[in-house]
């Protein structure tokens, strides 16, 4: 279940060009479960239509101090009865009003008058961003405990290109469930490998397989949401989770030598990659020629990275493993458990409809040494992922 499942969640949008995402992060955060009041300043009704907030969010978008249908006294109520405050986009004006405590308009008045916790997403251009005034006005916000997801750097309204980009809604939501999530993974290391490595045969051509990477991410998303400190080794390039380093990949050689260079003082290493068990013994430095007829290619194993890391495995090291079945799913991925090492298998049945490789949706059993399996039924990957870091929060108490 999503941290946010059931939680009131006031989202503030301010006036700048990002408005229009504010959408985006309202439906995500109903989809995870939350109750969304909005709030639209005046400015932010230049950009985006309160119709439009309110069709997605849980109840009518609100504007007004003053004959306010829903409570006569929306300036306290309404921050008051908030389980967390999103300001996303956060203007310049936004923020420096936030800074002084100017309750000009409803949303200013609901962050002064609440205790939840509040994030701030910033929006603006770079010249905006970087001017010293509102550099010390986040910098205070942030003192004082107010959360700041850093704009990012890309296009600007106009067609500029540089830092102040509002945050992507999946970051924003990120950084709404660290906050309101449980942190039981603070100061703990996680290596999570994702994807399928790419084996060359020639200068254009691989041999791959058809992991797409959204089950490690998911991994990855989960891990960073709860305090985990996440280096994400990846063959592809999907949006990065937030507070996740991305080291990219191609082949199973290059994923080794990503995991091992860290293996040894990471407290977590979770395998959920589709590592290539053969690859080419020799790579053609150009493209085969079709007139040449077709090529013999001599195919060797790769190392497998996680019995080695199983070999090498440091006291209180939490080694986990996927298992990618296509029958025999608890016989076989048992016999990984054992042969590698692990403290933890989690194993999928990829022949199943919805099932591992590519779909939103995973399905899997859950194995360690000495255990009942625990299965855990059809969900969305990040519900999966959820349930995997619940039991590697579980094995990492017993350890210490
Ligand atoms: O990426 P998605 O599209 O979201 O799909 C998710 C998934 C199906 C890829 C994922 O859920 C999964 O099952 N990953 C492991 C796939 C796999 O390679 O399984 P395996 O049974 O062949 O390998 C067992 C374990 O050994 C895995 O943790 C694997 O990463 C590791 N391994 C395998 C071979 C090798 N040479 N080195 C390894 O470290």
């Amino acid at each position: 279940m999503s941290p946010l499942q059931g939680k009131r969640i006031v989202l503030g949008v301010t006036g700048g060009i990002a408005a229009y995402k504010a959408i985006e992060i309202c439906r995500r955060l109903v989809d995870a479960g939350a109750h969304v009041v909005p709030i639209m300043t005046d400015a932010a009704q230049h950009f985006v239509g309160p119709t439009t907030l309110s069709a997605l969010a849980s109840e009518p978008v609100q504007t007004e101090l003053w004959n306010n249908a829903t409570t006569p006294i929306p300036h306290t109520k309404v921050g008051q009865g908030a389980d967390l405050i999103v300001v996303a986009p956060a203007t310049a004006k936004a923020i420096a009003a936030y800074r002084i405590g100017y309750s000009h308009d409803l949303l200013q008045n609901t962050l002064i008058a609440t205790r939840a916790p509040v994030i701030v997403c910033p929006a603006m251009h770079t010249e905006m961003w970087e001017h010293p005034s509102v550099v010390d006005n986040i910098s205070t916000l942030r003192e004082r405990g107010v959360h700041i997801v850093e704009p990012e750097s890309g296009r600007l309204a106009g067609g500029d290109v540089g830092a102040g980009r509002l945050a992507s809604p999946e970051s924003i939501v990120a950084a709404a469930e660290r906050v309101l999530g449980p942190s039981d993974l603070l100061g703990v290391s996680m290596i999570v490998s994702a994807g399928g490595t790419r084996e060359p045969i020639d200068s254009v051509r691989v041999i791959a397989n058809r992991s797409s990477g959204k089950q490690g991410y998911a991994v990855a998303a989960e891990a960073a949401a709860r305090g985990a400190s996440v280096t994400l080794v990846s063959t592809v390039s999907l949006p990065v989770p937030a507070g996740v380093t991305v080291v990219s990949v191609e082949t199973a050689a290059q994923m080794q030598a990503a995991i091992e260079a860290h293996a040894p003082s990471t407290d977590v290493i979770v395998m959920a990659a589709a590592v290539a068990d053969f690859r080419p013994v020799h790579a053609a430095d150009h493209k085969l020629k079709k007139h040449d007829g077709a090529p013999e290619v001599v195919l060797e194993a790769t190392p497998d990275i996680l019995a080695g890391l199983g070999e090498r495995k440091p006291e209180g090291q939490v080694l986990v493993g996927f298992a990618a079945e296509t029958n025999d799913l608890v016989a076989n991925a048992q016999s990984k458990l054992e042969r590698k090492r692990l403290d933890l298998i989690v194993a999928n049945d990829v022949s199943a409809p919805d099932v591992g490789f590519a779909h939103d949706t995973n399905a899997v059993t859950l194995l360690r040494p000495g255990a009942k399996p625990v299965e855990i039924d059809l969900a969305s990957k990040r519900d999966v992922a959820r349930a995997v870091i619940d039991t590697i929060a579980e094995i990492q108490t017993g350890k210490n």
